[in-house]
């Protein structure tokens, strides 16, 4: 019998609300990896504007088109997370230097408390090298053009929040 291993990889963030820059490296993951696992973290304390179910929902509908990505949310531990879902491998995206310093601080940390979990870091392309949720967020908040940013699902979703704020 011939035996394959699946290498898993986990996808972990707030996606408050996924955007076109967390797309692009989830779509460099899903070429790497047999199976990603897409994981919005449900902590509270962060204050997100979408409840976790609308952050997992948003994502789902994002990534339907790959057959090899799941989209499920976690609680606690990151690499607590990675061990339930058998994974090997953390997938971080950089965007620029200043993103290096605390993805390093993470990486880490999270090699400490499991050493045989590996953070693999992907640049997202250039043209979302400014895109973050926060930024995105604050446009839409604002009123700003928001479009080719985030997929339309999540465009509609931002104008309404922000329409009834
Ligand atoms: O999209 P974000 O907000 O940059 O993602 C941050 C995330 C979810 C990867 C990070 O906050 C995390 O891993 N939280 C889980 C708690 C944890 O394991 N903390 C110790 C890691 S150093």
């Amino acid at each position: 019998m011939v035996y394959r291993r699946v290498l898993t990889a986990i996808y972990p963030g707030s996606f408050d609300p996924i955007t076109n820059g967390h797309l692009d490296v989830i779509g460099r993951a899903a070429r790497l990896a047999d199976r990603l696992v897409v994981g919005v973290l449900s902590n509270a304390n962060k204050n997100p504007t979408f409840p976790l179910e609308e952050r997992v929902e948003m994502t789902r509908e994002a990534v339907r088109k790959y057959p090899n990505i799941e989209v499920t949310h976690f609680d606690g531990l990151l690499v607590e997370f990675a061990e339930r879902e058998k994974a090997k491998i953390i997938v971080r995206g950089i965007r620029a230097i200043s993103d290096y310093e605390f993805e390093l601080q993470m990486a880490l940390m999270n090699r400490r408390l499991r050493p045989d979990l590996e953070t693999v870091f992907l640049m997202a392309s250039e043209q979302y090298s400014f895109v973050s949720s926060r930024i995105i967020k604050e446009v839409a908040r604002l009123g700003g053009e928001i479009g080719g940013l985030v997929p339309p699902h999540v465009e509609a979703r931002l104008k309404a929040q922000f329409q009834r704020s």
